[in-house]
C-alpha cells in the first residue's frame, strides 16, 4: 500500500445536546430551505424531531419534512423525496434518523441534482455529476454512513439491494449525541455493533501489505466495540459505552483504518442481498454469514487470520491454522453472546430453501456478470457455497 487517498471532510459535532445547534449551524451556512428526512416513529416518540425543528424554526430556517423511511431504505420514498425538493426548491437535506433515513437522503440529492432516473446511477450505468448537500443527526451506532460515501438503496421491484459509492454523497456535518442512541432497542444496538466491527474487518482482510499504523488501528477499534458490545447489552444507558461505539462507527467507515478500495467487501455483497430480498437488519445479516465466508476463505492467508486472532481475541497459538480457526470460532462465540444470529436460519427464524439460496447468488453475482471479494475473489458457485454453508 504505497500510494492511498484519503478523504473525511465530515464537520462532527460530538457529545450531549449537541442536536440543539442544529438550526445555528444551518442558519451559517445560508441554505434555504431544508428537507428534513426522517423514519418511522422513533424520532418523533423521543421528541428529537420536535427538538430539530424548533431549532429550526429558532433560527429561521425555512423547512418541510418528509418522513416514513423504512429500515433497507427503498427506491419509491426517495423518488418521493425527489418530487418533493425540485417542487419546494430545496437545497440542503437534513438526515434526522439512522442509516437508512441517511442512506435515503443521499439517494434524493443525487436524483436532484443529476439527469434520468436516479436508479440507473446506483446500478452503475451512469456516474452522478453533483449531489445536493446532506448534514445528520444520527441516532444509530452503525453504518458510518455519516462518514462514509455510501448510500444503499432497494428497488422494491424485484428486491435488489445495490450501493453508490461517491465522494458527493459525503455528509457535509454530522452531529453525534450519543444519548440519542439509547431508545434503541437491544438487537438493534448489537446488529450495529456488528456492522462497525465489519467495516474495519473487511478493509482488515486484506492480501496488500499494510502499514502497521492502519492494522493496529483497526485491532484497536474492534476491541473496543467488542468490549462496549458487551457492555451494552447489559448496560443500554451507559453513556461511556455509547460513545466509543458512536465514534467507533465513525471511524470504521471513513477509511481511517484502512482504504476501502483495497478491503474484502464479499461478506457486504452477500449480505445485501439478503437485505434486499428478506428486509432483515444489516449487521445481524453480516453476523449470520461472517463465519462461513471466513471458514470458506481463510487459507487464502491464514497469517491475517491468525494476526486477528491473536491480537484482537488474544489467542495464544503458534500455529497459524490453528490460531485463524480459533479466532473463527471467538467471533461466533461473541456474536452468540451479543445475541446475534450466527446462520440464516437464525437471522430468518426458519429454514432458507436451496431455491432462495440460488436466486440470492443469483443476484449477488449481478445476473453471472461479475464477481465478489478480493481476499479471495468469489464466483456465483463460491456465492453459492457460502450460502449453504450459513444455512
Ligand atoms: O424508522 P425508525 O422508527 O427510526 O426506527 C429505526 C429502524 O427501525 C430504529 N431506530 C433508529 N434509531 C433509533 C431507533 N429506534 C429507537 N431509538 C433510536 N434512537 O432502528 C431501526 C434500524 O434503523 P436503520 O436506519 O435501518 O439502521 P442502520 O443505521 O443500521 O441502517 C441500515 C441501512 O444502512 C445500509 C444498510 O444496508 C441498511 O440499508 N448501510 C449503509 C452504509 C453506508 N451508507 O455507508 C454502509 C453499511 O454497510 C450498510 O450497507
Ligand atoms: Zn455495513
Amino acid at each position: 500500500m504505497d500510494r492511498f487517498e484519503f478523504y473525511a471532510p465530515t464537520k462532527v459535532y460530538f457529545g450531549k445536546k449537541q442536536e440543539t445547534k442544529v438550526g445555528e449551524i444551518l442558519e451559517k451556512s445560508c441554505y434555504k430551505k431544508v428537507l428534513v428526512h426522517y423514519g418511522g416513529n422513533s424520532a418523533k416518540k423521543s421528541g428529537l424531531l420536535d427538538i430539530v425543528c424548533n431549532s429550526l424554526k429558532e433560527h429561521n430556517v425555512d423547512y418541510v419534512t418528509l418522513g416514513g423511511v423504512v429500515s433497507n431504505p427503498v427506491l419509491s420514498k426517495v423518488r418521493e423525496g425527489i418530487s418533493i425538493c425540485k417542487e419546494e426548491n430545496i437545497d440542503f437535506i437534513l438526515a434526522v434518523g439512522g442509516g437508512s433515513v441517511l442512506d435515503s437522503a443521499k439517494a434524493i440529492g443525487y436524483g436532484v441534482m443529476n439527469e434520468g432516473d436516479v436508479w440507473d446511477y446506483y446500478l452503475g450505468k451512469k456516474e452522478p455529476k453533483a449531489c445536493l448537500p446532506v448534514g445528520v443527526v444520527l441516532t444509530i451506532a452503525a453504518t458510518g454512513s455519516e462518514m462514509s460515501n455510501s448510500s444503499v438503496i432497494t428497488n422494491e421491484e424485484g428486491g435488489y439491494k445495490r450501493a453508490l459509492n461517491h465522494e458527493l454523497g459525503i455528509c457535509k456535518f454530522a452531529i453525534l449525541n450519543p444519548e440519542l442512541t439509547y431508545t434503541l432497542p437491544n438487537y438493534q444496538t448489537e446488529s450495529g455493533c456488528t456492522d462497525i466491527l465489519m467495516h474495519t474487518m473487511e478493509r482488515y482482510f486484506n492480501k496488500v501489505k499494510t502499514l502497521e499504523l492502519n492494522d493496529q488501528f483497526a485491532e484497536s477499534l474492534m476491541r473496543v466495540v467488542i468490549m462496549n458490545a458487551k457492555i451494552l447489552k447489559d448496560h443500554p444507558n451507559d453513556y461511556d459505552a455509547r460513545a466509543e461505539v458512536m465514534w467507533a462507527a465513525s471511524l470504521s467507515h471513513n477509511d481511517i483504518t484502512g482504504s476501502r478500495t483495497y478491503g474484502d467487501w464479499a461478506c457486504h455483497q452477500l449480505e445485501h442481498e439478503l437485505g434486499g430480498m428478506f428486509q432483515v437488519a444489516h449487521g445481524a445479516g453480516l453476523a449470520a454469514i461472517w463465519a462461513s465466508w471466513a471458514r470458506y476463505v481463510y487459507q487464502e492467508k491464514p497469517e491475517r487470520f491468525a494476526r486477528y486472532a491473536r491480537n484482537v481475541w488474544d489467542i495464544r497459538e503458534a500455529d497459524d491454522i490453528k490460531a485463524a480457526l480459533a479466532g473463527i470460532d471467538a467471533t461466533e462465540k461473541f456474536f452468540k453472546e451479543i445475541d446475534m444470529p450466527i446462520n440464516l436460519h437464525e437471522l430468518l427464524n426458519r429454514d432458507i430453501t436451496d431455491k432462495e439460496i440460488k436466486e440470492l447468488s443469483y443476484k449477488c453475482s449481478f445476473e453471472e456478470n461479475r464477481t465478489i471479494g478480493k481476499f479471495k475473489v468469489l464466483t456465483i458457485e463460491d456465492m453459492e457455497k457460502i450460502y449453504m454453508m450459513a444455512k
